[in-house]
């Protein structure tokens, strides 16, 4: 019997839908060539949702969320409805309940795509960021005093714990110990002055790495980092580190690898369900357009089909993505590829179904 996976599809607002719509286009495509099949349920939740009904993520969808084993999310964010309503109540949400624990980002330069980082090239620019991500400033911890009045006070605490820390960096060096490129492992951290967070984070680091004598540990502040993702990105092999970090040094990560318009990341729970996402956002603006570029939601669904342990058929992917990139699209930024959104989807489905 061959192997058959139940993928949750959540198109979600703006332009999500259309990107999610060539990822699945190319997961069939390589999928006829595998010895598994994929089963889809689309979910319509999102802004639109959200404005129609009041409902952001009921229990009800989220335990038949729970039935899959992975989702494939396109993009949630809505003009019209209040930045963090959104982002708190159905990503985040679906992060933390679904104990998401690492935030998986890529950041490779593909040939054919341009790079704002002058004499860098696709061998300079080759690595992975394992952001912890459920933990940290998201935890939602802390509060407000006196809202509203000039004696206001804000506190926003960072959430650490050992065992969520700990899980991140074993994760991290195993992933980096599967990479097996130049299995370098750098903490990511600021233990100048979080002192207590990051130490917390170099402790576990040290002891961890006992386990992982043929990795290289590395460690590096998050500004001196963001220094090097520009100077010297050859450096990293896989980078770790908390939350907040990862999140700002991640978009840092997706411009120099060409931008939005192919940056994927992957929110996994090794031993739950995952949920894999181009990082770009639903633009708005460009809603049913078709500029632009599927090849970050792509990328997402060869991330999705690596960590469900498809390699043969992740490595097809990332194949005919790079010979689209360097053959045939002008640009990857949006209306500049020469191509229509469906038209991507197109090359790259073609391609895999041409080779063997
Ligand atoms: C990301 C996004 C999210 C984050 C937002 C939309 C809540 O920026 O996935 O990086 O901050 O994690
Ligand atoms: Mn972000």
């Amino acid at each position: 019997m061959s192997k058959k996976y139940k993928i949750a599809v959540v198109g979600g607002d703006g332009t999500g839908p259309e990107v999610v719509a060539e990822g699945i286009k190319v997961l069939n495509a390589v999928a006829e060539k595998s010895d598994f099949s994929l089963q889809y349920t689309h979910f319509h939740i999102g802004g639109e949702h959200y404005k129609a009904t009041g409902e952001i993520l009921t229990d009800k969808v989220k335990a038949s969320l729970r039935e899959h084993d992975s989702i494939f999310l396109g993009a949630i964010g809505h003009p019209d409805v209040k930045p963090g309503i959104l982002e708190k109540g159905l990503l985040l949400n679906l992060r933390f309940d679904f104990d998401q624990y690492i935030n998986l980002r890529p950041v490779k330069l593909y040939e054919g795509v341009e790079t704002p980082l002058r004499n860098k090239k696709p061998e300079d620019i080759d690595f992975v960021v394992v952001r912890e991500n459920t933990e940290g400033l998201y935890s939602g911890a802390g509060g407000t005093l006196k809202y509203g009045t000039p004696d206001e006070v804000a506190v926003q605490e960072s959430i650490n714990t050992r065992k969520g820390v700990e899980r991140c960096v074993r994760y991290a060096f195993e992933y980096c110990r599967k990479r097996n490129k130049r299995k370098k492992l750098t903490l990511c951290g600021k233990t100048n002055v979080l002192t207590f967070a990051f130490d917390l984070w170099e402790r576990t680091f040290h002891e961890v790495s006992k386990e992982y004598p043929d990795i290289e540990i590395d460690y590096a502040h998050v500004d001196a980092i963001c220094m090097w993702m520009v100077k010297n990105p050859e450096w990293f092999d896989v980078i770790v580190t908390d939350n907040m970090f990862g999140d700002i040094i991640t978009d840092l990560g997706a411009m120099i690898q060409g931008g939005m318009g192919i940056a994927a990341g992957g929110n996994i729970n090794p031993h739950g369900v995952s949920m894999f996402e181009p990082i770009g956002g639903s633009a708005p603006k460009y809603t049913g357009k078709q500029v632009i570029n599927p090849l970050a939601a792509i990328m997402a669904g060869q991330l999705m089909l690596e960590t469900l342990g498809e390699q043969k058929a992740a490595e097809r992917v990332e194949t005919a993505v790079q010979k689209v990139l360097r053959e045939d699209i002008k640009d990857v930024a949006a209306g500049k590829m020469g191509y229509t959104t469906s038209e991507v989807g197109d090359l790259v489905a073609e391609f895999i179904g041409k080779t063997s």
